[in-house]
């Protein structure tokens, strides 16, 4: 039986890394905090370091890298892949979680707004993939992209959005048949509305609509995105692969 692919298994004489986008907030730090106490060694970047990541730095010198890096200077998502493989010395887990969400209608959008938003959510975790993939192949490993609802339903107002977060569902189907034959799992994981800094300017009626419109009542919060991203880190998913799971309290239902 070939091995599992990045299944958390602390036991492994070479403990298991995760690379995840953005964890200084957000999604992103829940993942960083679990992925720790899980026993996982965690690399991540994001433009701004804060107190969490040099609470992160300070707390777990060994296990814990961080680092300056932009998702729309897509080279520098490259570099980032080097270091990590120099500093942890092999990548187990990939999850691009750094997205960048901007609402306006299409008909004002000026280019270089499409541009940014296109080279953030979709150019640069493609390019952060390849980098990692290509470490993986010498021993299987677990990729996962953060997608979002915008993908699946049209909501007004993030059309360009929209497209890059479907373009990563249809890129991980894909790259799911071409990295199958070397035990790497692709999946993408569709959250619906939850607490963040993303969600934080959410007018009240707003939010009032979404729990109205949502049949459990509420937004989520990011433990249980991360509740599904661990799932798929777990032994439970060994034979997951190239699926888009979607963890919404049911708006989309
Ligand atoms: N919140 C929601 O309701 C929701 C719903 C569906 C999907 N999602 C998706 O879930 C993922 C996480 O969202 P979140 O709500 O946790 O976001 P968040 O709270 O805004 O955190 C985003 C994280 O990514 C980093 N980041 C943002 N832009 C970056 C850039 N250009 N380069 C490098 N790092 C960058 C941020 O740090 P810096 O700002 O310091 O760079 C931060 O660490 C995103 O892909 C988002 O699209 C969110």
């Amino acid at each position: 039986m070939r091995p599992a692919a990045g299944d958390g298994d602390t036991q492994t004489p070479s403990r298991k890394v995760a690379v995840v986008s953005g964890g200084s907030r957000g999604l992103g730090r829940t993942l960083v905090e679990r992925l720790l106490a899980d026993g996982w060694r965690v690399a991540t970047f994001s433009r701004r370091a804060n107190e969490f990541t040099t609470a992160m730095s300070e707390a777990h010198p060994d296990d814990f890298h961080w680092e300056q890096a932009d998702l729309g200077e897509p080279e520098a998502m490259r570099a980032f892949a080097r270091t990590v493989g120099r500093r942890f010395g092999r990548t187990d887990l990939l999850v691009n979680n750094a997205g960048m969400l901007h609402q306006e209608l299409l008909l004002t959008t000026p280019s270089k707004r499409i541009d940014s938003l296109i080279t953030n959510n979709l150019t640069a975790p493609i390019l952060l993939t390849q980098a990692c993939a290509r470490l993986m192949t010498r021993h299987g490993g677990n990729i996962i992209n953060i997608s979002s609802i915008n993908a699946i339903r049209g909501f007004r107002g993030v059309s360009v959005y929209a497209a890059a977060k479907a373009g990563l569902d249809g890129f991980s189907r894909s790259l799911a048949r071409e990295l199958g034959a070397f035990n790497i799992r692709v999946n993408s994981i569709v959250p619906g509305f939850f607490d963040s800094d993303m969600t934080a300017d959410v007018t009240e009626r707003n939010r009032e609509r979404i729990q109205h419109r949502t049949p459990l009542g509420r937004l989520g919060t990011a433990d249980e995105i991360a509740d599904a991203i661990l799932f798929l880190t777990s032994a439970r998913a060994h034979f997951v692969t190239g699926q888009s799971i979607v963890i919404d309290g049911g708006i989309t239902c």
